[in-house]
């Protein structure tokens, strides 16, 4: 029988993706960096949208050669269909449904941050049902409770900002470039966690990053008043002091959701999953508390087309195909 193979397009904020994905297994996954934000401090959906146009063949073409297949080879088109920038979603979903149409393939439409929770069967090792997945990005900060492949159920989120958001605000606050988040994870690294922060109060396992950017900006205005090159002389300290806050915040919330439904499976997911000290916290939660960890490789914790292929590959199986019809969606519940 021949292989099912899927090109799946992921192009939902400043990262163009394809990759390839053959009877389940990732073949290529290509990313285009957008460096253009730079020079603005955070993400221009305008300029987003335009990169995205550029180099999105390019990738396409790349992610075909690398898994050594024509476009004949094909057995569907699959796109990230929201949640994320409208201006950049629409580029990749009418590029694969204008490829669809030429070749008479169906499409499948892929939830960006379901697709992050599901980053995790691209390799060994794979969590088992039932898990949970916190997941944290840019625009997301849920802890989710995952019973099967396209069945997960959110149990606590974010009120306010997503954590990726904390990341690059107080980066910025540091007057860091953009992107602020791995950065500010680097300069932490160096230094030490010796200003407290209070953990903000709120129920369940869901959580609020908000009030905890007003606290290091007076903090900043506060210490910055009475020594004008505070931030200069005590970065690496301030990064790591901001970063331990947020972690354990998210440890907190995860733990306690572990605890209450009794799951030892315990993944992380998204953008800020590459941050080291979520990453230690979790791998110390695990020993402390006998879970079995699971931390995406570096390149599937930010945005890529390998987890849009991994989700495509399940919906294909399941014939969950969309129509030329299908429109992108910012907001994507
Ligand atoms: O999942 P992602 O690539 O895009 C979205 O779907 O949002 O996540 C991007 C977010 C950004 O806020 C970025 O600053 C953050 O992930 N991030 C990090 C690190 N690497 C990426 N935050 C803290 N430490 C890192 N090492
Ligand atoms: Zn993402």
């Amino acid at each position: 029988m021949s292989k099912i193979n899927i090109l799946a397009i992921e192009s939902s904020c400043d990262d163009t993706s394809a990759a390839i994905i053959s009877d389940g297994q990732v073949l290529s996954n290509c990313v285009f960096s957008q460096k253009i934000h730079e020079k603005y401090g955070g993400v221009l959906p305008e300029a987003a949208s335009r990169a995205h146009q550029t180099s999105i063949l390019p990738i396409v073409q790349e992610a075909l050669s690398v898994a050594n297949m024509e476009l004949q080879d094909l057995s569907a088109i699959a796109f990230t269909r929201g949640p994320g920038l409208l201006g950049s979603l629409h580029v990749g979903v009418s590029f694969a449904k204008g490829l669809a149409l030429s070749l008479n393939l169906p499409m499948i439409a892929v939830h960006h941050i379901k697709a992050h929770v599901l980053a995790h069967f691209i390799e060994e090792p794979k969590p088992k049902f039932p898990f949970l997945c916190l997941t944290v990005s840019g625009g997301h900060t849920q802890i989710v409770l995952v019973k099967d492949y396209l069945d997960m159920e959110i149990i606590g989120s974010t009120i306010d900002d997503a954590a990726g958001e904390a990341f690059d605000k107080t980066a910025k606050l540091l007057g860091l470039p953009y992107p602020g988040g791995p950065l500010l994870d680097k300069l932490a690294q160096q230094g030490q966690a010796k200003y407290k922060f209070t953990e903000p109060q709120i129920a369940n396992y869901d959580y609020s990053f908000s009030g905890l950017k007003t606290q290091f900006m007076r903090f900043l205005q506060q210490e910055s008043a009475t020594n004008p090159n505070f931030v200069q002389e005590n970065m690496n300290d301030i990064c790591a002091s901001v970063q331990e806050r947020i972690v354990s915040f998210l440890m907190r919330k995860l733990h306690k959701a572990a605890k209450d439904y009794k799951i030892r499976e315990i993944a992380i997911a998204g953008g800020v999953s590459a941050n080291s000290g979520l990453r230690k916290a979790i791998e110390e939660y695990g020993k402390r508390y006998h879970w079995k960890t699971y931390i995406p490789k570096f390149q599937y914790c930010t945005d890529n087309a390998a987890m849009i292929a991994m989700m495509a590959h399940f919906l294909y199986e399941k014939g969950e195909f969309v129509t030329q019809e299908v429109q992108p969606l910012a907001r994507f519940d």
